[in-house]
């Protein structure tokens, strides 16, 4: 049903056409990023940070993925949707990860998971791809770890670490995932992992040499009331400085009596109603 798919991907990858993700939580953000032509949507358990509240994405649960990855499923009926396995879901046995990831594909609607982790994690990743259901890998900055790692730091820096990134990544395109989140990677070492891969890389602060880009919805639109500039970030609109002008511009009006004005009162002739939810 959906133009996309793993295999046309890797096709895009060879013919060089960059893949468009970005992050959506609930059915309209599926919905307008469907319309606005993403290829891709994640339903990211950065949804802890830019919708729940909280300041990492740990506290992120299986029931909370599964409700708001269910909800961006009928947003967005035509566009590829993946959705990340949250903290701690996929570290147990592999029975265990499969409760899981059944759950997000059979009560979420996703058409893909996304797990974070280099070859540490190949052994589950290959298990899930056998299962018939398509991972996307995740390494660089891998949020879900931000207590080992000491913070949310750039990696790739020195010549060990960058190795450790190409084998990890090699790890995952063996293990059979059909392409790798890239996040706050330097630009040379996610160009290099970018070129040795048949795989696409999706970056995120990782540079220009990546196949694919992805950003957090929150991000792109500046939606979010203590929005933070961020280096690899650009913002194409200022979406939360509208939404406090307008409700403040509601409460005033309303204060001032000047909503409801006469055109939206009823009257007892009144025939048709629109709009209504129900
Ligand atoms: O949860 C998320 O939004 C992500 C992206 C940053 C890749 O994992
Ligand atoms: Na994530």
């Amino acid at each position: 049903k959906h133009a996309l798919n793993i295999v046309k991907m890797k096709k895009m990858k060879q013919e060089q056409i960059p893949l468009t993700m970005i992050t959506a939580y609930d059915y309209p953000s599926a919905r307008l990023a469907e319309e606005a032509g993403v290829d891709l949507i994640l339903v990211g358990d950065s949804l802890g940070n830019v919708v729940l509240g909280y300041d990492t994405t740990i506290p992120v649960t299986i029931e909370d993925m599964v409700y708001h990855s269910r909800a961006v499923a009928r947003g967005a009926q035509h566009t590829f949707i993946v959705t990340d396995l949250p903290f701690m879901t996929y570290h147990g046995s592999i029975d265990e990860t499969m409760r899981q990831v059944r759950r997000v594909m059979q009560e979420g609607h996703a058409h893909a998971v996304k797990l974070e982790g280099g070859a540490e994690i190949a052994h589950t990743v290959q298990a899930v791809v056998q299962a018939g259901v398509p991972v996307l890998g995740h390494i660089g900055l891998t949020p879900q770890s931000v207590n080992q790692i000491g913070g949310y730091r750039i990696q790739g820096k020195d010549q060990a670490d960058a190795e450790r990134l190409m084998a990890d990544a090699k790890a995952l395109e063996q293990a059979g995932a059909f392409a790798i989140v890239l996040e706050l990677v330097t630009e040379q070492v996610a160009e290099a992992i970018s070129k040795e891969l048949a795989i696409p890389t999706i970056g995120i602060g990782a540079g220009r040499g990546c196949d694919g880009q992805v950003l957090v919805f929150h991000d792109v639109l500046k939606y979010a009331p203590d929005y933070r500039e961020k280096k690899f970030v650009k913002t194409y609109a200022d979406i939360g400085e509208q939404i406090r002008q307008g409700i403040s511009e509601y409460v005033n009006e309303v204060k001032k009596r000047v909503f409801p004005g006469e055109q939206h009162v009823f009257a007892a002739d009144e025939k048709v109603v629109d709009g209504l939810y129900g």
